[in-house]
């Protein structure tokens, strides 16, 4: 078994990742178990061209296996925003939630339908390649937040299919079904093959 970098500084991030991936790599470490700051710019059009910009520098800066996830919440009725720019749609989470709440104000539930998407780049740096697994998860977005588990916008997603809003619910429960859950779970059955 090989040690494995996540390409990530987000703690929520790395505290949902890391259980998925015990037992595929012997030790897991994140940006954060490192004190070189490594910046990489997330300017690609695409979720899976960020996630492979990602795993390559980190991969190949620390020479060892990178998986990086760039992911991001689309809600029809803002024709897909906030999208790709998840991440920036406020300077926190609380900020990004209120934005996205005020800009759906006024639409009943059955127009708030939103859907989580993930991408997983895994760079292995001794065959210098990248592999990409995707997973998504479909809801709605509520009228106000319910919860305190999870991160980003998990107190206003509503899983019908989890019976829940994801952060009313343990990261074991979400992993389960999640976007980032089911991406994995296709990166693990490869990781098995190699
Ligand atoms: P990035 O992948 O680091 O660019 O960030 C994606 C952004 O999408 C996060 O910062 C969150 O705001 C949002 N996001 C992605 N996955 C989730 C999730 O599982 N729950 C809540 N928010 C998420």
């Amino acid at each position: 078994m090989k040690n494995l970098i996540i390409a990530t500084t987000n703690r929520g991030k790395f505290a949902e990742l890391k259980p998925l991936l015990t037992g595929h790599f012997q030790e897991i470490y994140s940006l954060a178990d490192f004190s070189e700051t490594l910046t990489v710019v997330e300017d690609g059009l695409y979720y899976a061209e960020n996630a492979m910009k990602k795993a390559r520098k980190v991969g190949g800066h620390f020479g060892m296996p990178a998986l990086a996830d760039d992911s991001g919440l689309e809600v029809a009725a803002l024709n897909g925003r906030p999208g790709i720019h998840s991440s920036r749609y406020g300077q926190n989470d609380g900020e990004r939630i209120n934005r996205l709440l005020g800009e759906l104000d006024g639409i009943p539930w059955d127009g708030r339908e939103a859907k989580f998407k993930a991408y997983v780049a895994l760079y292995l740096p001794e065959k210098d390649r990248c592999y990409v697994f995707y997973g998504e998860l479909s809801g709605f977005i509520g009228f106000e937040k319910h919860g305190s588990n999870g991160f980003g916008y998990d107190p206003v997603f509503y899983s019908p299919e989890l019976g829940t809003y994801l952060a009313e619910i343990s990261t074991e429960e979400k992993n389960r079904l999640s976007h980032r859950g089911r991406a994995i779970a296709l990166l693990r059955k490869f990781v098995e093959t190699i």
